[in-house]
């Protein structure tokens, strides 16, 4: 039987986090070496996959609206495969075929392993079969048997491409997965299960490859990364490869099970810094406002190449809200960790993000969380409106009683405010030079770009126009400049002479490394 895959094109549309996007690289490059290929364009591709988020609403319901299309296009090409991936799969589980039975696909973010299997089979069996679905349901990975089995997951960061052309200079390395923090609002635990640590020689032999193939910065990426933690008395080995490990369970009296040789986060940040020299830029997301050390601070503040900056999400600023949300953590204890990391650090930036309109927030509540974004002075801040997610307890268990209206006001206050910060923040940078690892066009150049016409040749009278590149410093600042596109990828120099809230403008100096 000749191979399916062969000369199958595929589109791949992501949405949501960071994790996310990780994800679609992985799926790509699994697919990508089995044969598929890869198409900007929807209506022409055989095989219609959308990596889904569904920390709020809004998220799904882009997914739903793309879904409805994809819809009235199989009518007319009806051997297209379509497959919902990611935490909607898991989330909506296979009662979502039901309601959108143009869905051939379903895998969960935990059974992304799966994923060629299940095409595969959707190809073979063409339109009207069974939907082909791998999911964790009642998330077998959260049982404590998954460091004795393999874990097949593991597989799919170890076979990651190193190629150049899928990153541009920058990358997302995994270091755990999953949540075990079960904040009342968030659905993350349900959908990509217990949190699970990958072993540190994975890690850093992942990072070292990305820097042969030309990589200069790398940000680590989990949940609560500071509870990073690989025993490695407990550590299995399968088929000579170490295995990730369930995460150790975190208390108010700290990390439990500290047997006998362990990897902090502290150490897995000086392991790589000293162990990948070529590197140029670590950094982190996201890091959980309790148990972060000094001993994190103390190995940011002696590695120079490990960014001073921190997003550490805030959530409110009203310890009867935290509570709520079940945090575990009091705003004293927030504002204790921001002013050691100024102190250790200093010029360190800190990003947060924020929930307005909880259930029972009051005025008052949310007069607290303004005083707490005055105080912490916030580089940036994502706020986001109360979504209420089913499965989670505070869907099941409290109202969402906080009025549109009322969400609105204080999500436009909160912005308003941060975006002053934010203004002032910048504003201190002009005359300054910063060093800016450069990631892209901007929008307005790619805007302008698409927007001409192609059929008008360039002439001398009109000479190709300078891009305008984007760009951040090592504390997450955004700067434009124009420049040369060769220099995406590298590291420059600016300085800075116009500041906008959300955006430093300057003039390149000099080129730092490639
Ligand atoms: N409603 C609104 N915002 C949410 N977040 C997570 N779950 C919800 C929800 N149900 C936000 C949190 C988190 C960020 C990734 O998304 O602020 O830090
Ligand atoms: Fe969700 Fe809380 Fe885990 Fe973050 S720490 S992913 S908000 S449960």
């Amino acid at each position: 039987m000749p191979d399916p895959a062969a000369s199958l094109s595929v589109f791949l549309e992501t949405f949501g986090c960071q994790m996310n996007v990780l994800d679609s690289q992985l799926v790509r490059s699994q697919l990508l070496g089995l044969g598929y290929r890869f198409i900007d364009d929807w209506r022409r591709a055989d095989v219609i996959l959308y990596n889904t988020c569904s920390v709020r609403e809004h998220a799904e319901q882009k997914v739903t609206s793309r879904l409805g299309w994809v819809g009235l296009h199989k009518r007319n090409k009806p051997g297209v495969v379509v497959g919902v991936i990611g935490c909607m799969a898991e989330r909506e589980g296979e009662g979502i075929v039901r309601k959108y039975p143009q869905i051939d696909v379903l895998c969960g973010p935990g059974e992304l392993d799966k994923l060629p299997m299940l095409i595969d089979n959707a190809v073979r069996t063409t339109s009207g079969g069974k939907v082909q679905a791998a999911l964790q349901g009642n998330a077998h990975r959260r049982s404590s048997t998954l460091a004795a089995a393999e874990d097949e997951l593991e597989l799919l960061d170890l076979a990651r491409s190193f190629s150049p052309d899928e990153h541009q200079g920058s990358a997302y390395v995994r270091i755990t997965r999953g949540c075990n923090k079960f904040c009342t609002y968030c659905v993350v635990p349900r959908t990509r299960g217990a949190e699970v640590h990958r072993p540190p020689d994975h890690i850093v032999d992942e990072c070292r490859h990305l820097v042969d193939s030309g990589v200069v910065e790398i940000t680590l990426l989990g949940q609560t990364v500071n509870h990073y933690h690989y025993d490695h008395g407990a550590a299995v080995i399968l088929g000579g490869v170490q295995q990730p490990q369930i995460g150790a369970v975190v208390s108010a009296k700290g990390i439990r099970g500290t047997s006998s040789r362990v990897t902090t986060f502290a150490d897995l940040l000086r392991r790589i810094h000293d162990e990948v020299p070529g590197l140029q830029r670590l950094r982190f997301v996201t890091s959980f406002p309790r148990d972060f050390g000094d001993d994190i601070l103390h190995v940011i503040r002696d590695c120079p190449r490990i960014c001073r900056y921190l997003h550490l999400p805030v959530q409110s600023g009203s310890d009867r809200i935290l509570k709520l949300m079940n945090r575990d953590y009091a705003v004293a204890q927030y504002t204790d960790l921001i002013d050691r990391a100024r102190d250790i650090l200093p010029g360190v930036l800190i990003a947060s993000d924020l929930i307005c309109g909880f259930p029972t927030e009051t005025e008052d509540d949310h007069r607290m969380t303004m005083a707490l974004m005055e105080r912490a002075r916030f580089k940036n801040c994502y706020v986001f409106k109360y979504s209420p997610r089913p499965g989670t307890t505070a869907h099941e268990r409290m109202t969402d009683d906080v009025s549109e209206a009322d969400k609105r006001r204080r999500n436009n206050e909160l912005l308003a405010l941060q975006s002053m910060i934010s203004a002032e923040i910048h504003q201190q940078c002009v005359g300054r030079t910063v060093r800016v690892f450069v990631e892209s066009i901007s929008r307005k150049t790619r805007k302008r770009r698409n927007a001409a016409d192609p059929s008008v040749e360039l002439t001398w009278e009109k000479p190709e126009e300078i891009a305008q590149l984007s760009g951040r410093t090592d504390g997450d600042l955004i700067v434009m400049f124009d420049g040369d596109e060769s220099l995406i990828g590298s590291i420059v120099d600016v300085e800075i002479d116009k500041a906008a809230p959300l955006t430093l403008f300057g003039r390149q100096t000099t080129r730092v490394c490639t």
